[in-house]
């Protein structure tokens, strides 16, 4: 079980939600960020600082957005766990859903 960013974020990137994470689980992409779904620890602490109130827990993303929870898995595929992202560079692209938004 995992937070996920959905739709809101796109072309926003507040990243208020970067700086309350305490496990540095929130990757960068050209137009919204991606929580890690192993990395997190579901503490929660990210969803109330979001402005546009684009983060969910993963039961509780609406229904014209599950798809985020698809796109911020399949992120990391090639990834792996860096374990950290302040160290990583910003994605050179976004999960193909975001191109859709
Ligand atoms: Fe995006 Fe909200 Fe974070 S706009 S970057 S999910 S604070
Ligand atoms: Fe970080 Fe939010 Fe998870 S603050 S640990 S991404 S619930």
């Amino acid at each position: 079980m995992t937070y996920v960013i959905a739709q809101p974020c796109v072309d926003v990137k507040d990243q208020a939600c970067v700086e309350e994470c305490p496990v540095d689980c929130i990757y960068e992409g050209p137009r919204k960020l991606y929580i890690h779904p192993e990395e997190c620890v579901d503490c929660g602490a990210c969803e109330p600082v979001c402005p546009v109130e684009a983060i969910f827990f993963e039961t509780s993303v609406p229904t014209p957005w599950r798809e985020y929870l698809t796109a911020d898995a399949e992120v990391f595929i090639p990834l792996g766990s860096p374990g950290g992202a302040s160290a990583q560079s910003p994605f050179t692209s976004d999960h193909p859903v975001v191109g859709s938004s």
